[in-house]
């Protein structure tokens, strides 16, 4: 079971690491850190980012040798290799718990009976390349032998085995905390993989602890740059904006390492592991698969293979995206490419659908009549005018490549036209058994007309939708838009939440003779106004819940990942019987309706957790922050959080990790009591 295997690791790797607290890693969304890179590695390697895999996502300790040579043999025949994927990395565990009489490490003889080397020629025989971890401690994250004092005869071992990459942890460091102890000590690995004269990518892992790209790019090709990634939506999202501000950073041969992908292992939805895949690949992080590729679903593999998004990461400038915008929980990023093309995503990190836009020349392209775009997940080109516009659906991301050659705005006036779809209105929040009335607009935003528009509206089964206006339009000009009214009904009985309100738009470009259907996005907010009078939010249905660890728990604490494995929520030794257990980072949504007054809750961390935990409580109100208890550990307390609410339609219960990452951030919110009227 590589699930509690990896848990309990990262337990271990948690105690070694961030004992000190609050010195990690404390990165700002929208904070453009300013660089002064060191002169890059050179050893010739990863000038673009290293693209493979590696087994710890999905297997942890269980690695073998028949797991790398087969998902070697699988790069080959499911096309993987030929879509870049090079390396095969061989993660903790592969060796034995003591070295040989000359002081070598020793691989597992029943994990792999041909040890590395025979691994390595297997992996060298399909044309491809064979990766290691080793630990620059005195043991590894899970306890084997680590290259503290051992890292010249280790890198001769990696390189007479044939190796061609090494990922170099952190765990067991003796560190005294410095700066200077972390380049000493994987400077040291750097100069004995170099001794060996073989070349060897080299992956600095020590989570981001010491600022790595402040002095990492002559010392390895990547560094990571954050803890340990896990397989759920508030995870990546924390990763993606400690890593975006680190953009200055990176460049060939030199990577900002946000840690290996989760795409297919389950915890995330396909829309938000198209994300995932998205973010890495402009925020050119390597992409190393991190899962069992033998039982890849369709889905995973055309996310993982899609050669449009894998051609930004993998783009020779090397240029890591950056923030253009980010309002609220929407973000436009850019990312410059080889001839004057500019990659553009959409990324709405919200929980109901929004709609996002820019323009080309806000994106850095020069004024032109017009632009192609290539959608690169619909695989579609289009013509744009200059605005890049969507409805994005929750957790999802448009991504789009926009052309920058003065001939592509002449040739792509043949294109289909770039349309701006969404739902929009007053009343995307419905109660049960009412009929609202929204909008669907289509706006086109390419130069020629687009003809033969048809738009369709579709509900989640047992609602109904009726059109209460015209939904086609034989022409709809460059720039104008076409709304229709529509009449939404939900089924009463119906529980809180968000809802897609889906449909396609179909039409065809000027001259040409294909119609074109393009997703129509929307979602309806379905909530029930609370109750007149004082009630617990545990008793009232929330409309969208993330948690870091787990599903928040309703009068319990968190507890591990189940649901319902919680323990009294108890902060300081007084055990509170109603109340929300939560793991940073975590918010849960509620929908008042504007008939509420107040909130007033306890919050601290829980005891569960021994200890530890650091995190921060926030109540916002409509968007904007009305309290905040500031950072607390579990030694604070408890605290008590106030909120007036009048006239607010959402508030929402925001757990951060308090800027130290998410480890044991076991946060309760005690008593949560709401006043309505
Ligand atoms: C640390 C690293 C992980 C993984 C494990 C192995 O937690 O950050 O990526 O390598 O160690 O024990």
């Amino acid at each position: 079971m590589p699930r509690p295997v990896r848990r309990l690791l990262a337990c271990v790797t948690a105690a070694v690491v961030w004992s000190g607290g609050l010195g990690a890693v404390a990165v700002t969304a929208g904070v453009v850190a300013t660089a002064t890179p060191a002169a890059a590695l050179d050893n010739g390697l990863a000038t673009t980012p290293p693209m493979g895999f590696n087994d710890w996502n999905a297997f942890g300790c269980d690695v073998s040798e028949q797991l790398i040579e087969q998902t070697a043999d699988y790069f080959v025949t499911s096309g993987l290799k030929a879509a870049g994927y090079t390396y095969v990395n061989i993660d903790d565990c592969w060796m034995t718990h003591t070295r040989d009489a000359q002081g070598r490490l020793v691989p597992d003889p029943v994990k792999f009976p041909d040890g590395i080397k025979g691994t390595a020629d297997y992996v060298h025989s399909k044309g491809l390349k064979l990766g290691i971890y080793e630990d620059a401690g005195t043991a590894t994250c899970a306890g084997y032998p680590g290259s503290l004092g051992h890292e010249t005869t280790d890198a001769q071992s990696f390189a007479d085995w044939g190796v061609d990459y090494l990922k170099y942890d952190n765990c067991n460091n003796n560190s005294d905390g410095t700066r200077q102890d972390f380049i000493n000590r994987y400077s040291a690995m750097r100069d004995a993989l170099a001794a060996t004269g073989r070349p060897i990518v080299y992956s600095l892992c020590e989570w981001g602890q010491q600022n790595p790209w402040e002095w990492g790019a002559d010392i390895g090709n990547s560094w990571r740059t954050t803890g340990d990634i896990s397989d759920n939506w508030a995870s990546m999202l924390s990763i993606t904006k400690s890593n975006l501000p680190l953009a200055p950073y990176a460049g060939p041969g030199h990577w900002n390492d946000p840690d290996m992908l989760e795409v297919g292992n389950g915890g995330m939805t396909d829309t938000e592991y198209r994300s995932h895949f998205s973010l890495w690949s402009m925020m050119d992080s390597p992409l190393l698969i991190g899962t069992d590729l033998r039982k890849a679903t369709p889905e995973t593999l055309a996310i993982l293979g899609n050669k449009d998004v894998i051609a930004l990461d993998q783009d020779p400038l090397g240029a890591q995206a950056t923030v253009l915008a980010q309002t609220g929980d929407t973000y436009v990023l850019d990312k410059k490419l080889t001839g004057g093309d500019r990659a553009v995503a959409l990324f709405n990190s919200g929980d109901t659908a929004q709609r996002i836009s820019t323009t080309a020349t806000a994106a850095g392209l020069p004024k032109r009549a017009g632009y192609a775009v290539r959608d690169l997940w619909s695989h579609t080109d289009y013509q744009s005018s200059g605005t890049l516009a969507a409805t994005v659906p929750a957790h999802g991301t448009v991504l789009l490549r926009i052309s920058g050659s003065a001939l592509s705005a002449v040739t792509s006036l043949a294109n289909p036209p770039l349309l701006d779809t969404g739902v929009t209105g007053a009343a995307t929040h419905i109660q049960p058994g009412q009929t609202a009335q929204l909008s669907s607009y289509v706006t086109n935003l390419g130069t020629l007309p687009a003809t033969k528009v048809s738009v369709k509206l579709t509900a989640p089964g047992g609602w109904t939708v009726k059109p209460a206006g015209s939904g086609s339009s034989l022409l709809l000009l460059g720039g104008a838009s076409l709304k229709t009214p529509w009449k939404v009904t939900v089924p009463a009985g119906t529980a809180p939440g968000s809802y897609p309100l889906d449909g396609t738009v179909s039409y065809r470009a000027l001259l040409g003779k294909k119609t074109v259907t393009v997703p129509l996005t929307g979602s309806v907010t379905v909530f029930v106004p609370p109750p007149a009078g004082t009630s617990y939010l545990s008793d009232l249905g929330w409309t969208a819940a993330t948690n870091g660890w787990g599903p928040v728990e309703k009068d319990q604490s968190n507890g591990e990942t189940a649901a319902g494995d919680g323990h009294p929520i108890t902060i300081s030794g007084t055990v509170y019987a109603k109340g929300l257990g939560t793991n940073a980072p975590s918010t849960v949504t509620y929908e008042l309706g504007g008939l509420c007054s107040t909130l007033d809750t306890t919050v601290g961390v829980d005891d569960e957790k021994n200890g530890k935990g650091t995190v921060d409580f926030q109540i916002t109100a409509d968007g904007t922050k009305v309290a905040d208890s500031g950072v607390l550990d579990h030694a604070a307390g408890a605290r008590t959080l106030h909120a007036g609410l009048t006239g607010v339609q959402t508030v929402q219960l925001v757990v951060t990790d308090g800027g130290d990452g998410n480890d044991s951030d076991h946060a309760d919110w005690a008593d949560p009591r709401i006043t309505c009227s």
